[in-house]
């Protein structure tokens, strides 16, 4: 019988970076809330959650997403278009509330989290708004590491793609307005039966584990 570990080795060798999703196969919802699941729960420095993730089923908004991936076709032929994004206000009021919702939401005195409070915001205001906002992508590739391998376990094709303009898609997206920028982008789907990338076999380097 398949142990987990197995199942998982071998549902990463099955996906790959689908170039060619076929356009008329839409993902069932239940895959899709398994996927969107995993996201959520993906673990973030400090437990901050420093994102959303914009799931885009629409076609037109999906056309013009693919125009702002340099005509990457994957964008439009997908069935749902996940874009990882990352919060622009994490600020010392956001920690306040941060800290706040833990506290409640464990039945703690308020202040309890005081030091853990002034740990957090030490760490954001050691940075500039630029670094911050690289500090939170960081997190995002986390959850773009997670759906990729919720997608895996689940036969969804994914691709990966940092090849987009992300002013264009905060843009077409209204994600200023929501104090959000645009990190990562994985269109998800069932892989097109043309696709030649599905024939290529996977390379991987051999020299990576290093043991000490
Ligand atoms: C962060 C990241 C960004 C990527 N950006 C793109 C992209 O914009 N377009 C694309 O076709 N593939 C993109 N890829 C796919 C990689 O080329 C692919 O994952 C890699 O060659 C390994 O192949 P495999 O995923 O099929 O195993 C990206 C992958 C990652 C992890």
């Amino acid at each position: 019988m398949a142990t987990m570990s197995n199942n998982l080795i071998t549902q990463l060798n099955w996906r790959y970076a689908t170039k060619a999703f076929d356009p008329s196969a839409k993902i069932s919802d239940q895959k899709l809330n398994t996927i969107l699941e995993a996201l959520r729960l993906t673990p973030s420095s400090y437990g901050l959650e420093p994102w959303a993730f914009i799931v885009v089923k629409d076609q037109e908004i999906k056309n013009r997403l693919m125009t702002a991936s340099y005509g990457q076709m994957q964008v439009a032929q997908a069935s749902h278009v996940i874009v990882l994004a990352v919060r622009t206000d994490v600020n010392d009021q956001f920690v306040d509330n941060f800290t706040s919702t833990k506290e409640q939401a464990a039945g703690m005195p308020a202040g309890t989290l005081a030091a853990y409070n002034g740990m957090i915001k030490g760490s954001i205001n050691s940075l500039t708004a630029e670094q911050n906002i690289q500090w939170h992508k960081k997190q995002a590739y986390i959850a773009l590491g997670f759906a990729m391998a919720a997608c895996a376990l689940e036969e969804v094709d994914s691709c990966p793609m940092e090849g987009f303009d992300a002013s264009q898609f905060d843009d077409i997206l209204g994600l200023k307005e929501l104090n959000l920028t645009s990190a990562v982008v994985l269109p998800i789907g069932i892989r097109s039966a043309e696709d030649k990338m599905a024939m290529v076999p996977k390379s991987r380097r051999t020299d990576v584990i290093i043991t000490k």
